[in-house]
């Protein structure tokens, strides 16, 4: 038992849902998921891309369009993969764009309103359409990808980070409130991982030059090694997957900045 919910020890047989599963984490969070013998609804608003990773993974797949802003499309996804391959067992709400470079100041509300739709309402509209369900199975799991700029607050990052903030915020209520209804929680906080997020990475003003040129994700690490650590995660229902260790001595500092405000309160 971890955190007063069953664990999922075994992935063999479940049916997952994964979002954002045509590239990168969600791709090879897939991948691992059909490696434990999971079948996956493999969803994305990239239907070409998606289509052919799921051709390639085989009939442990299925793939459907879906954008994680559009609750309707939820509804039609949720409504294909039970008639295909039955309830579903583990919920990963995983897709993002990449973040908008500039100050907050700066921003655009067009911006700001886009990254949060995408991010925070994509993740709370996976869970308004599965997690009920699960609960009242009393059996599932829940995997949001949030980021370590989840964790950390990093100047001209500011939507993304909010998003993220909210993103971890949201999961550490899910864990509490799904617990007692057998339904584990983990929230994915990785830093760098090698895919395609910041292939549109842009500025928020037309001529902003200090969006980078170069896919700076091409230093991260094997988004497989996410992926396995997700399995991992799933099965010994871990609250937090953290993919770095070298962030550890910033978020410590976030949490002192914290705590040494108590200090100054009578
Ligand atoms: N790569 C990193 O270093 C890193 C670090 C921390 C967090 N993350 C997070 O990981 C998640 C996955 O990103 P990635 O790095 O694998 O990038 P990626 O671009 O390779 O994959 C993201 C996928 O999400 C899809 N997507 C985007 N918006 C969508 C929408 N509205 N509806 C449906 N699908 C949509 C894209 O088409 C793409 O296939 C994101 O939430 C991202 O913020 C990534």
């Amino acid at each position: 038992m971890a955190g007063g919910t069953r664990l999922m020890e075994r992935i063999e047989g479940r049916t997952a849902f994964v979002t954002g599963a045509a590239s990168g984490i969600g791709l090879a969070i897939t991948e691992a998921l059909v490696a434990a013998g999971a079948r996956v609804a493999m969803t994305d608003w990239h239907v070409e891309e998606l289509a052919a990773q799921s051709a390639r993974l085989g009939t442990a797949t299925l793939a459907q369009r879906l954008d994680v802003t559009d609750r309707t499309g939820w509804a039609d996804a949720k409504q294909r993969v039970e008639n295909e391959f039955g309830p579903v067992d583990i919920l990963v709400n995983n897709a993002g764009i990449g973040p908008t470079i500039g100050t907050l100041a700066d921003m655009s509300p067009e911006s700001f309103d886009r990254m949060i739709a995408i991010k925070l309402t994509g993740t709370f509209n996976g869970v308004h359409t599965f997690a009920a369900d699960m609960g009242e199975r009393g059996d599932g799991h829940i995997v949001n990808t949030a980021s370590m700029a989840g964790l950390i607050a990093s100047p001209k990052l500011g939507a993304y980070t909010a998003s993220k903030f909210g993103v971890v915020g949201l999961s550490e209520v899910l864990w509490a409130e799904m617990a007692r209804r057998g339904v584990g929680v983990s929230v994915l906080c990785p830093g760098m991982v090698r895919t395609n997020l910041a292939a549109n990475l842009t500025g928020d003003h037309p001529g902003q030059s200090d969006a980078p040129r170069d896919n700076p994700m091409a230093d991260g690490i094997d988004p497989a090694i996410v992926g396995r650590q997700v399995i991992d995660a799933i099965r010994n229902n871990e609250l937090y997957v953290i993919t770095h260790a070298q962030y550890r001595p910033l978020v410590a500092e976030r949490v002192d900045r914290l705590l040494a405000a108590f200090d100054t309160t009578s």
